[in-house]
């Protein structure tokens, strides 16, 4: 399966990137940095530093939007630290990002290969939207847009309406959820199903120098997710994106209708996900709701402890 991955590492984007090169089932054709959890200029080498460590093969990158594409730039240092990768020692990249910009890259890819690519979307959804605000016919040209974002009956992480993915670029999400591309989201009501131990990412350990990477990379995001939520969630948002395209029956979905709300200063980026279909109106995607825990932190376990190896 011929993936890109659009991301903004992100400790549990720098996961979903470790399953995504350890996993033969995806033939990861580039990444695409996007402003999100912490700068473009961060998200790219964060992504870079990864690529270089996990991967034999060259991994490019491509340097997309820094900013969303009205509201202002919000980000995540909180949650992820100023580095974007807390908790792990920073090495600068050898290589630097491709010299094309991750939009235009993401067009000729996809027109040069209709039906044929697979895109993970883990942060804000600028570059996606941009991409398809330029060249109207890629929505119906991508095999399957995989997005990490949103909430229901979960309620928000970053405001109490709003996912932060969504919030920090509503209007591309706007964008992308009226496009008519084939899309399947994994929203907090189903990452918060998962809940990360603490035993498990000490056992990550086991898996080498890679799997100690991880583990560090872990550890503080489940601190902070265990403090904010007071020891009840432990969710691994983004590597749900990957484990679908690998393993589909880790999960079960159903087709729902989906809106973001671009203008309340209350609601903003909230997604309005037609759980029982009260509007009537077409689904317009496939929304994860039930997800098979154990089997998700096994796959990815096993797949990183597989790059040890490599
Ligand atoms: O709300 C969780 C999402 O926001 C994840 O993708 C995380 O990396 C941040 O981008
Ligand atoms: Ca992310």
């Amino acid at each position: 399966m011929n993936v890109i991955i659009d991301t903004d590492p992100g400790n549990d984007d720098a996961i979903a990137i470790l399953l995504a090169i350890a996993s033969p089932e995806i033939d990861l054709l580039g990444i695409t940095a996007v402003a999100g959890n912490v700068p473009v200029a961060i998200t790219s080498r964060n992504a870079r530093m990864i690529c270089e460590m996990a991967s034999r093969e060259y991994i490019p990158v491509y340097n997309g939007e820094d900013k969303p594409l009205k509201n202002p730039q919000v980000t995540g240092e909180d949650a992820h630290g100023r580095s974007g990768l807390e908790g792990v020692e920073i090495v600068e990249p050898k290589f630097p990002p491709e010299s094309k910009h991750a939009v235009d890259w993401i067009i000729e890819s996809v027109l040069s290969n209709e039906g044929e690519i697979s895109i993970c979307a883990m942060g804000p959804l600028t570059n996606i939207a941009r991409a398809f605000e330029r060249e109207p016919r890629l929505p119906e040209m991508v095999r399957e847009l995989v997005i990490m974002g949103g909430s229901k009956f979960q309620g928000g992480n970053i405001t109490p309406m709003a996912e932060f993915n969504f919030y920090v670029d509503p209007h591309a999400a706007n964008l992308v959820f009226k496009s008519g591309a084939n899309i399947t989201l994994a929203p907090l009501d189903v990452t918060f199903q998962a809940r990360m131990e603490e035993e498990w990412i000490h056992r990550l350990a086991d898996a080498g120098d890679i799997g100690k990477f991880a583990r560090d990379i872990l550890m503080p995001s489940y601190r902070f997710n265990s403090e904010r939520y007071e020891g009840e969630y432990a969710p691994l948002h983004d590597p749900f994106t990957v484990a679908y395209i690998i393993d589909p029956s880790l999960f079960k979905k159903r087709p729902v209708r989906v809106s973001i709300e671009t203008e309340s200063p209350l609601c903003m980026g909230a997604s309005s996900i037609d759980w029982w279909n009260v509007t009537g109106d077409k689904p317009n995607c496939n929304v994860l709701s039930e997800v098979d825990s154990n089997g998700y932190f096994e796959l990815i376990y096993q797949r990183v402890k597989s790059l040890d190896n490599k």
